[in-house]
C-alpha cells in the first residue's frame, strides 16, 4: 500500500479566472441524458457520509475439514513456465485421471494424457472439446510468470496465456462439458497482489481474479477460487522439493466460491474489504492552472472530471478519445469550456503507445507538460462468457489493461503528480455478463499497486460503484437494474470529492460504493461473512449482448 499523498510543490490555492460553463446543459450521452448539477443533488442527500472501502489481506489459517477432494478427471492448463508445478499437482491426483494441456503455439497430442494447445488461436480449444474427458477439477496455471519487464508487448503475452486463455478454455472446453455440473477450479497466480508488504511483480495475472468471479456467478455449481503464491518472481523449477510444497498449498485450498487467497512466507491470507475514512478533500492536489490528461475525457465521467478541473482549478485538460470530434462531442465540450481555452480534444487510441505519444506531442504543443493523468476509458460488451466474442473481450481489455500499460509507458517522462485509474466495483462483484470488464478492473487495481510501488509519484485506483446521471450506465434501464441490486448513484460532486480525497490519502486502491445493505453484504461488509463475496441476491439480468462504449 502506498503511503504518499499528493501536494504538488507549485500548487496555488486561487482558482484561475475561467468561466463556469453551463451547468444545466443538456448533454447527449451514450445511454442517457446529463442532467444539471442541481438535479443530481437529491441522490446525494440520501447517501451516508462515507462510502469508501479498501481491500486488505488478512491472515486466515486453514482449518482442515477432513473432506476428500472429489474423485474424477482433473484438467491442468499451464504454460511451459508452469510445467513443474503442473507435474507436481498431477502426482497428487494420480488416481483421478489427469489430462495435461500446455498452452503454447500448436494444437496436438504430445503423449498419452498430454496435449498442447495453441494459445495464439482463438478457436483452438474447441478442437479438443470432444477428445478430453469432462473435468471434475480444473487447475488453471496460465497466470504463473517470472518477473519480467513491464510494457504493452509483455502485457499481450501475459493476456494470451492468462486471461484470454482462461476465457477461451472456459468457453470452448469446460462450459460445453460441465456448465451445470459441480466443477472445482483453482486459478493459480503469483505475486499479483500487495500481500504482507510484498512487491507486486506480476500484476498482469490479477485479471484472472475478475474473470474467475464472473465465471462463478454465471455457473452456480462452480467454485473458482484464486490462489496467489508469493514467489518473488521466481517460479519453481523441475528439480527440488519447492514445486511439491507449492502443489500441496494449492491442493489444500477448499473449493470455496468467492475466495481470493494468498500465501506469503508460510502464512495464508484472504482478501477482505474494510471501511476507510479518506482525508478531507484537498484542492491543492490539483495544480491551479496545471495541465491534465483524461483518457475517455469525452465520455460521461471523464468530461465531468475535465469540467471540475477547468472550472475549479483553472486547469487545461486534454480529452483523449478514439472517435472523431463529431458535432455531439463538440457541443458537449463547448458546454464545459465555453471560451474554448481550457479543453482540447485529442483523437488517439490510448491503448496504442505510439498513438498515445503522438497525442501527447499535441498536448505539449498546446499546453506544455502534463501534471496528472486520469484513466476514464471504457469499451465493454456485456455478454455471458458462453456468448462473448473473442474480439469483444480483447476490445474490453484493451480499454482497461491496454490503456493502463500504454499510459505508464508513454507518460513515463512527464512531471506527473499522480496517475489515477478509474476501475470498478465489479473487481469484487464480478456480475454475470461482465467477464472482460471485471478482468480489466482487477488488472487495473493490481497494476496501480505495482506502479505505486515503483514510480516516484502516487498511482491510485478507484473502484467506482454506480454513476446514475452521467456515463455508460446512466440510462433508465440500467438505473432500474442497478437499483434493484442495491447500488445508489454517485453524483458528479461526490465523485469529484472522492477523487480529491483519494489523491490526498495513502490508500492505493479505494472502493467508492454508496450501496444498500443487500449489496454491502454480498461484499462481506455490513455484517456479512468477510470476503465471502456472495452471488447476486436476485438474478442479475444480463442485457442482451450490448456494447457499452
Ligand atoms: N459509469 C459508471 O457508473 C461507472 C462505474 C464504475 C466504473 N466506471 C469507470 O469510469 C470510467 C468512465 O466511465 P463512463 O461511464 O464515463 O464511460 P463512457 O461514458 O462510456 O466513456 C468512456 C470513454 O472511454 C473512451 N475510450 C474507450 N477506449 C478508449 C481508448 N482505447 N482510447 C481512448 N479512449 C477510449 C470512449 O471514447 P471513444 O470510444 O471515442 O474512444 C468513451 O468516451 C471507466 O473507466 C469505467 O470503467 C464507471
Amino acid at each position: 500500500m502506498g503511503s504518499r499523498s499528493m501536494r504538488p510543490a507549485s500548487a496555488r490555492s486561487a482558482a484561475g479566472g475561467i468561466s463556469k460553463g453551463r451547468l444545466c446543459g443538456e448533454l447527449s450521452l451514450v445511454q442517457g441524458e446529463l442532467l444539471g448539477e442541481d438535479a443530481r443533488r437529491p441522490d446525494a442527500a440520501s447517501h451516508p457520509a462515507e462510502f469508501t472501502y479498501t481491500a486488505t489481506w488478512r491472515p486466515a489459517p486453514l482449518t482442515p475439514t477432513g473432506d476428500d477432494a472429489p474423485a474424477g478427471p482433473v484438467l491442468i492448463l499451464y504454460t511451459p513456465a508452469g510445467r513443474p508445478l503442473a507435474d507436481a499437482l498431477a502426482v497428487r491426483h494420480i488416481a483421478d485421471g489427469v489430462v495435461h494441456v500446455e498452452l503454447g503455439t500448436v494444437t496436438r497430442q504430445s503423449a498419452p494424457g498430454r496435449w498442447e494447445l495453441d494459445a495464439t488461436a482463438p478457436d483452438a480449444p474447441a478442437a479438443l472439446r470432444d477428445t478430453l474427458p469432462r473435468p471434475r477439477t480444473v487447475y488453471f496455471l496460465g497466470g504463473l510468470r517470472a518477473a519480467a519487464e513491464d510494457g504493452p508487448a509483455e502485457l499481450d503475452r501475459a493476456e494470451e496465456s492468462g486471461v484470454r486463455a482462461l476465457f477461451r478454455c472456459a468457453q470452448q472446453l469446460v462450459i460445453p462439458a460441465a456448465a451445470t455440473r459441480p466443477t472445482d477450479w483453482r486459478i493459480v497466480t503469483n505475486d499479483a497482489w500487495p500481500v504482507a508488504g510484498g512487491r507486486v511483480v506480476n500484476p498482469y495475472a490479477a485479471a484472472l481474479a475478475g474473470m474467475a468471479r464472473v465465471l462463478e456467478n454465471e455457473h452456480r455449481h462452480w467454485s473458482v477460487p484464486v490462489v496467489d503464491l508469493g514467489l518473488a518472481g521466481h517460479l519453481p523449477g523441475p528439480a527440488g522439493s519447492r514445486r511439491h510444497e507449492l502443489a500441496a498449498l494449492v491442493i489444500a485450498e477448499p473449493a470455496e466460491r468467492g475466495a481470493r487467497v494468498a500465501h506469503r512466507d508460510g502464512v495464508r491470507y484472504r482478501q477482505a474489504l474494510r471501511p476507510v475514512t479518506l482525508p478531507p478533500a484537498d484542492a491543492t492536489v490539483i495544480r491551479t492552472g496545471g495541465t491534465y490528461a483524461v483518457v475517455g475525457g469525452a465520455g460521461g465521467i471523464g468530461l465531468e472530471m475535465a469540467r471540475f478541473l477547468a472550472r475549479d482549478h483553472g486547469a487545461r485538460v486534454a480529452l483523449i478519445g478514439r472517435s472523431p470530434l463529431d458535432e455531439d462531442r463538440r457541443r458537449r465540450i463547448a458546454d464545459a469550456d465555453p471560451d474554448g481555452s481550457r479543453l482540447l480534444y485529442v483523437r488517439a487510441d490510448a491503448s496504442d503507445e505510439d498513438g498515445l505519444r503522438a497525442g501527447l506531442a499535441r498536448v505539449h504543443e498546446r499546453f506544455g507538460p502534463v501534471h496528472g493523468v486520469f484513466h476514464s476509458a471504457l469499451d465493454h460488451t456485456a455478454a455471458l462468457v458462453r456468448h462473448l466474442d473473442d474480439s469483444a473481450l480483447r476490445a474490453g481489455l484493451a480499454a482497461k489493461s491496454g490503456v493502463s500499460v500504454a499510459l505508464a509507458a508513454a507518460f513515463r517522462a512527464e512531471p506527473l503528480d499522480f496517475l489515477l485509474f478509474f476501475s470498478s466495483a465489479q473487481s469484487f462483484l464480478g456480475d454475470p455478463g461482465l467477464a472482460g470488464y471485471a478482468a480489466g478492473s482487477t488488472f487495473q487495481d493490481a497494476y496501480a499497486h505495482a506502479l505505486d510501488q515503483r514510480l516516484p509519484f502516487p498511482v491510485r485506483s478507484i473502484d467506482w460503484g454506480y454513476w446514475g446521471t452521467v456515463g455508460a450506465v446512466s440510462g433508465e434501464g440500467h438505473r432500474e437494474w442497478l437499483t434493484r441490486q442495491g447500488f445508489r448513484s454517485i453524483s458528479p460532486r461526490e465523485g469529484w470529492d472522492t477523487v480529491l480525497r483519494t489523491l490526498a490519502g495513502p490508500e492505493t486502491q479505494v472502493l467508492a460504493l454508496p450501496a444498500e445493505d443487500v449489496l454491502l453484504k454480498r461484499l462481506g461488509l455490513g455484517g456479512g461473512q468477510p470476503a465471502a463475496y456472495a452471488q447476486p441476491s436476485a438474478p442479475v439480468a444480463v442485457p442482451a449482448t450490448a456494447r457499452i462504449r
